[in-house]
């Protein structure tokens, strides 16, 4: 019961308190370094395929006939395993980081939100193991490459809901109309980007399992017909959205650091993947085509490529989600329906 004690020092007692969870420091720092490091998950991987080590381990869940014990990292065996060591540690975190959001979070939808990480990260794993009993065909690792930045998407929106601000009421709002062109535009880059992650993926693993380096099952200017020319066509939608979101959340909004902040880094991202994408074709197409075992600078190029295009991704989700939340009228006094169980208290 709310008491004109509590009321006169002008504390918002909790039940009328807008924000539906307190903020827990030690929580949401938790949430960030799980994000992190699923990002260095998806760097591990992208390491497995450009070095063509997907099949130095050959048995899953056991690596060599073993559980635990860690075989000699040499040749592919240290990309492959390490890839599954780091993919384990980070479905333990992610475990914690639910186990602990039941703790402390009371908002439900934040609870099993977290449910869906584990069940996600489950699968991926699955999937992981999957690709390698299977000989890695190209529609299962292309799976594996896509669910995989998913989760580290859906890591992410989660340390953003965590943080601080997310959890305190925003000082600024955009009116619903000047939300409206932003967030439909924001889908619509989720949209493209996926497109462009699956014929990335697609080009990437049929080159290397069924292209020139591996068994010439498909000739090369097949797989760059289907996959390679259709993904630069769809960069340039991508790149057109990018430079819309951008210019809009700078110009327009930009009082609002949430929304500024990531479409500063879209900008900035853009360029630097447009690069890497021209260095991605040079080195694997160019290159590559005559060359038996991956180069440094194949490595290099298209890992970096990979792992600029898992950061669009999630800053582009990270941008749909912060749109949603400053969107309304600034909450500077308590909402009608609340003030009205103040005054009645
Ligand atoms: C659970 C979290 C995991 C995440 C987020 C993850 C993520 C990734 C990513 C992003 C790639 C690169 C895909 C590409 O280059 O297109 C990859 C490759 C790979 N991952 Fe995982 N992975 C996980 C777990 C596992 C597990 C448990 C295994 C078990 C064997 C595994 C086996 C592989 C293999 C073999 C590749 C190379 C596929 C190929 O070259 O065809 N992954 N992973
Ligand atoms: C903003 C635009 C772009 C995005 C978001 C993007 C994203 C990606 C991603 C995520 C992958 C790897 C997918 C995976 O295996 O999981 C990929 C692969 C690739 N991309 Fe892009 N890309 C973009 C533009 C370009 C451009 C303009 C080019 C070429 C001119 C290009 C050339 C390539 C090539 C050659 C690969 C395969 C790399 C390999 O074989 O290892 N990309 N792209």
């Amino acid at each position: 019961m709310v008491t004109y004690a509590r009321m006169l020092k002008y504390e918002v007692p909790e039940e009328l308190s807008l924000s539906p969870s307190p903020y827990n420091a030690a929580h949401h720092r938790f949430t960030v370094l799980v994000a992190v490091l699923a990002f260095l998950l998806i760097l591990a991987g992208a390491l497995v395929t450009s070095n063509n080590a997907g099949l130095a381990v050959p048995d899953w869940p056991t690596s060599f006939g073993h559980l635990f014990k860690i075989p000699p990292m040499i040749g592919g065996i240290k990309w492959e395993h390490s890839h599954r060591m780091i993919a384990e540690f980070v479905g333990l975190l992610t475990i914690v980081v639910a186990i602990w959001t039941w703790r402390v979070d009371k908002r439900r939808w934040m609870r099993w939100l977290t449910i869906g990480a584990v069940l996600g990260v489950t699968f991926q794993g699955i999937l992981g193991g999957l690709t390698v009993l299977n000989f890695t065909p190209p529609l299962i690792s292309t799976a594996h490459g896509v669910v995989g930045q998913t989760m580290f998407c859906v890591l992410a929106a989660i340390a953003v809901f965590t943080s601080r601000s997310w959890l305190e009421e925003p000082a600024e709002k955009m009116t619903r109309k000047d939300a409206g062109p932003l967030i439909r535009h924001s889908w619509m880059l989720i949209g493209f980007l996926y497109l462009q992650l699956i014929l990335g993926a697609g080009f990437r693993h049929v080159w290397t399992k069924w292209g020139p380096p591996g068994s010439n099952h498909w000739p090369t200017h097949k797989i760059i017909h289907i996959f390679l020319y259709p993904h630069i066509l769809n960069a340039l939608l991508v790149a057109g959205l990018v430079l819309y979101l951008g210019m809009r959340t700078l110009s327009k909004h930009s009082n609002i650091p949430h929304l500024k902040v990531p479409g500063m880094w879209l900008l900035i991202l853009l360029v630097l993947q447009l690069m890497l994408g021209i260095g991605a074709y040079v080195v694997r197409v160019v290159q590559g085509v005559d060359e038996a075992q991956p180069t440094l600078a194949l490595v290099g190029v298209t890992v970096a490529h990979l792992g600029v295009g898992a950061l669009i991704l999630a800053v582009t989700v990270i941008l749909t989600i912060q749109a949603y939340r400053h969107t309304g009228e600034p909450a500077d006094v308590i909402p009608f329906d609340r003030s009205r169980e103040v005054a009645r208290a």
